[in-house]
């Protein structure tokens, strides 16, 4: 039943900040999947010995590929599959999966936060037995076996039924097929004060989770209103859809727009939040009230004694460069270690591995922890949701204290979306080369103190990496440019914003951050290199 089928390499299939993004339509294409899984299993090499997991977030194209998966690691000699049931898995809980059973590592099918649908995105993250998605050394290699590939393993059988949880039998290889929310359920319980939260909804309080037609539904459905006792309906858009329902599943205040619509409107629930496609990021909103993920970062990183899980301490903490630096102040103060890596969570994992940190973030919506290594967007609500039952301070009040007491990083990215690659990566190459002229220059009232490429040197393994450029300015302000490795198609400039006040800590972030953005346009010489008069996505 094993068949060997010849095949010609796609030159395309090069991973971006986590795993494989590709249009639907790309990855339909005859090969496509088989290709990439081939070279992901030449890469490995000896694989009888080991257990992957399988599982996704439903989207599009996931049900075809995970079959195509299953028969090409039965061919190549895989020893076992475990699959979430009918498919289906979310990023941590497939992290779960693989640190708590000790696999070698996994495969979850999501493009993330992008829309689905056959005019959507399809994606493939390729996690070691870390439970962390595979650093850069790693993926390298895959792609040049890409470029090389000949031909592929498939086990020539019928569909494998994913919905009958247990185990079978495929071309010598074992699959057992798990239900994909229990164990995260379990790890969640173990991590929070379920009791204390329980009865913070017993009084009264109120919240709206929205998993915008993706995978976290269920897990929703089962903690916040089954466990947890919020009120049926609580949860919304639960049921995971292939094309999220035409919703784009990025949890922000652009895209999330019903929640955000919701929770400043006079009908706000206490507590407001979303996670994306594939369950990894988060956003957090009280009342007519919004949390940008870097406080978020630093307001969990204050509290953690507040979270059974992590009252005995914590290690370190660490933020992506572009993240805003609040949670630094946070580190300095309580004495930890503190850590800025290059922007994709891969950059965390050798951190939490060598008991570096315990929290890391990223100012896109991801917020997790070293109970597993990915980010965590249930995690990060039970969080907020453990502070406020602890505290009996609304999400607006616990902010403005930490403001209080620490200050306040006002901060904004602004996404200039499809853009030419050759023009964007020319206004990087200049921008680079000119950042050494930058010093000492005043723009807008804003002194340039010190203007590099963001390069990252990791204690653990040695290895260093380039990403993004950073200006920052005598008053402790900061610009932040990157392209974004994580589109289908074009490219998208990330302009990150940050300025630190004191005293005034009740600004518009756009007003305060106005004069630092013309800086920013400025400099880069966005408007005349793109045609852009102003960014497509501001979060
Ligand atoms: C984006 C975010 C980054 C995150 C990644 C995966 O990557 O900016 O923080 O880790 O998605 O969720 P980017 O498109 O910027 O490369
Ligand atoms: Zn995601």
């Amino acid at each position: 039943m094993i068949k060997t089928i010849s095949t010609t390499p796609y030159g395309d299939q090069k991973m971006g900040t986590a795993g494989l993004r590709k249009k639907s339509q790309t990855a339909m294409q005859p090969n496509y999947v088989e290709n990439f899984m081939q070279s992901i299993f030449n890469t490995i090499g000896k694989l009888d010995d080991k257990t992957f997991l399988v599982g996704g977030d439903g989207r599009f194209y996931n049900d075809i590929a995970i079959q195509k998966i299953i028969k090409m690691a039965a061919a190549n000699g895989v020893k076992k599959l475990v699959i979430g049931q009918n498919g289906f898995i979310s990023t941590p809980a497939g992290s779960n999966v693989i640190l708590k059973n000790k696999l070698d590592g996994g495969f979850v099918l999501s493009a993330s936060h992008n829309p689905g649908g056959p005019n959507g995105d399809f994606g493939i993250k390729y996690s070691n037995q870390t439970g962390g998605q595979v650093p850069s050394s790693v993926t390298d290699k895959i792609f040049e076996n890409t470029k090389n590939i000949k031909e592929y393993k498939i086990c020539d059988t019928a569909d494998i039924d994913l919905s009958k949880l247990g185990k079978q039998q495929l071309c010598g290889m074992e699959i057992e097929i798990i239900d994909p929310v229990s164990g995260y359920v379990d790890m969640m319980r173990e991590i929070f004060d379920f009791e204390a939260i329980k009865q913070l909804f017993a009084k009264g309080f109120t919240m709206r989770f929205d998993a915008m037609n993706a995978v976290t539904g269920p897990y929703a459905v089962r903690i916040f209103e089954e466990l947890l006792g919020a009120a049926p309906g609580s949860v919304v858009n639960a049921v995971p859809l292939p094309d999220f329902g035409g919703l784009h599943p990025d949890p922000n205040l652009v895209y999330a727009k019903e929640l955000v619509d919701l929770m400043f409107s006079d009908n706000a629930p206490d507590f407001g939040a979303a996670n994306d496609g594939d369950g990894d990021r988060n956003m957090i909103l009280g009342k007519k009230f919004f949390v940008t993920p870097s406080d978020s970062l630093a307001i969990l990183t204050d509290n953690f004694h507040l979270i059974p899980a992590y009252k005995n301490g914590i290690y370190g903490v660490a933020k992506s460069a572009a993240t805003s630096t609040a949670v630094g102040r946070v580190a300095q103060a309580r004495n930890i270690g503190y850590y800025e890596v290059p922007t994709g969570w891969k950059y965390f994992v050798n951190l939490m591995d060598s008991k570096r940190i315990t929290f890391c973030g990223e100012e896109s919506f991801g917020t997790g922890s070293a109970h597993i290594r990915e980010k965590d967007g249930i995690w990060a609500v039970l969080f907020w949701l453990n502070i406020i039952a602890a505290t009996g301070k609304s999400v607006e009040e616990i902010t403005l204290d930490h403001w209080q007491k620490y200050g306040r990083s006002y901060y904004m990215r602004f996404d200039f979306d499809g853009l030419d690659t050759t023009v964007a990566d020319k206004l990087m190459a200049d921008l680079e080369a000119a950042l050494p002229k930058l010093s000492g220059k005043t723009f807008n009232g804003y002194t340039v103190s010190d203007a590099a490429p963001f390069i990252y040197n990791d204690p653990v393994d040695g290895s260093s990496t380039k990403n993004g450029l950073v200006i920052k300015f005598s008053d402790g302000s900061r610009i932040v440019y990157r392209l974004s490795g994580t589109g289908s198609s074009g490219a998208t400039l990330r302009v990150y914003l940050e300025k630190y006040e004191v005293e005034k800590l009740r600004e518009d972030p756009q007003q305060t951050l106005k004069q630092i953005l013309e800086v920013a346009m400025n400099i880069a010489e966005i408007t005349p290199r793109t045609g852009k008069l102003q960014a497509d996505v501001i979060t």
